[in-house]
């Protein structure tokens, strides 16, 4: 229901909304600014610096996979395949994350494993899988840009540019890829018209009858803990050949124990980086903000639509290799069409516009003066 009253003031009217009649659910909350560390103040020539970084292609091995590759801002800053391609001659082995809100986890990557946009930055740039670039070489073609060296004496005093801020100005950039006006937020800072009838029973399910405020909880709908709650296996380790490889390459250097490199046909998640078998198939829980843009969805997109999810857990969640792990608090639900369809319209709430931005021009590289060619 919309109430407004409308006070005469002057010449003017102006409707003032009655204001958060309906109580609000305890452990969810509009989303706020993000967090910055202290280590890398924000500065808007930084962001600048790294918008333009994120879109170059410089920060690759073969000058052709900068991070807009494989996250699309007309694709919700992410790729919407189940899994993401790889550097050339390669497949990726998971799901391409979004970037809007990365700025507020703690934990990057499906399974956690990077506690920094700047170190994430840097894993990305040079992972095998995704940018493959070598920092050296990275850095001279940095340096072989005027504009570039220019832009890095300006931002960080530089006189050469240094690959660490390369990945510094990315993170201060991506910090400003977020969405906190989203219907979900207008509704929790008190406007009660922002989310429709359909919305609010799916907010109630939410919290209540289908438990997924259990773990999707906060401001960024996440508790940021880890789970298994049984993502089927991706279809394509056993299909396609060059996930296989990327696969086993994956197996082999996070270092697990020969049997399972053997064995395993399912990307043991948090497993990788404690090696505790209780861990196998748990990944971080994901934000739910902007998922309207970022299908498929799971680390291995292996469901394809908001309904398929909500389907899913529905049924109690899905089998996979580590099902002795999967998680207590995923069971049977007993939700009627109705209810799903609700769930599926609250869940829509969490994401507003699509945030599509201008690209940059990006500078060319020029041979270095021969002064500065003995840095
Ligand atoms: C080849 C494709 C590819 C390229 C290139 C790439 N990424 Fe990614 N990105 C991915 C995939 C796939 C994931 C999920 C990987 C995982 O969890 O193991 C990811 C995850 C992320 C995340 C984590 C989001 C979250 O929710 O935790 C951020 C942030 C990110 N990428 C930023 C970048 C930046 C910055 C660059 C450039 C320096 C970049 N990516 C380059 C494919 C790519
Ligand atoms: C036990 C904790 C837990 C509960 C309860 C839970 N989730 Fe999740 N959710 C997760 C984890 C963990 C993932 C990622 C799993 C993976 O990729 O293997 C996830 C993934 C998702 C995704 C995919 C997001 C993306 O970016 O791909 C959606 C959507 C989602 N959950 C919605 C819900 C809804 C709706 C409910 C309630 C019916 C719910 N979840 C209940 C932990 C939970």
């Amino acid at each position: 229901m919309k109430h407004t009253t409308a006070i005469a003031f002057g010449m003017a009217l102006v409707a003032t909304p009655i204001l958060a009649d309906t109580p609000r659910p305890d452990g969810l909350a509009a989303l706020g600014e993000p967090p910055i560390p202290a280590s890398n103040p924000q500065s808007p020539e930084k962001v600048e610096l790294g918008k333009m970084l994120f879109f170059d292609p410089i920060l690759s091995g073969n000058y052709n996979m900068p991070c807009a590759s494989c996250h699309l801002p007309e694709a919700g800053w992410a790729i919407q395949a189940p899994i993401s391609f790889g550097y050339p001659g390669t497949t990726h082995w998971r799901n391409s994350q979004t970037v809007v809100n990365s700025a507020y986890y703690s934990k990057l990557f499906w399974a956690g494993s990077s506690g920094s946009l700047e170190h994430q930055a840097r894993s990305a740039a040079r992972g095998g899988v995704a940018g493959n670039g070598e920092d050296d070489m990275m850095e001279s073609r940095l340096a072989f840009v005027p504009e570039y060296r220019e832009r890095f004496k300006d931002v960080f005093g530089d006189d050469w540019p240094n690959i660490r801020h390369a990945y510094d100005a990315i993170a201060a950039f991506e910090r400003t890829i977020v969405q906190t006006d989203t219907p979900f937020d207008t509704y929790m800072n008190g406007d009660d018209t922002a989310l429709t009838e359909q919305q609010v029973r799916g907010l109630d399910l939410f919290t209540g009858k289908a438990g997924c405020s259990q773990c999707h909880s906060g401001a960024l709908l996440t508790d940021e803990k880890y789970y298994n709650i049984g993502v089927p296996a991706y279809s394509g380790w056993e299909e396609d050949e060059l996930a296989q490889i990327t696969f086993r390459f994956e197996l082999y250097a996070k270092g697990v124990t020969e049997e399972m490199y053997r064995s395993t046909k399912d990307d043991p998640g948090l497993y990788f980086r404690t090696k505790e078998t209780a861990d196998k198939g748990k990944f971080r829980t994901p934000s739910l903000r902007y998922t309207k843009y970022t299908y498929p969805y799971m680390h291995n997109g292996m469901l394809e639509t908001l309904a398929d999810v909500v389907e899913f857990y529905n049924q109690g969640g899905g089998d996979n290799e580590f099902a002795a792990n999967k998680s207590d608090l995923i069971q049977p639900l007993g939700l009627t069409d109705d209810e799903k369809a609700d769930l599926v319209a609250f869940l829509e709430s969490l994401s507003g516009d699509e945030i599509l931005i201008e690209e940059p021009d990006l500078p060319a590289m020029e041979p270095l003066p021969a002064a500065m060619g003995t840095n």
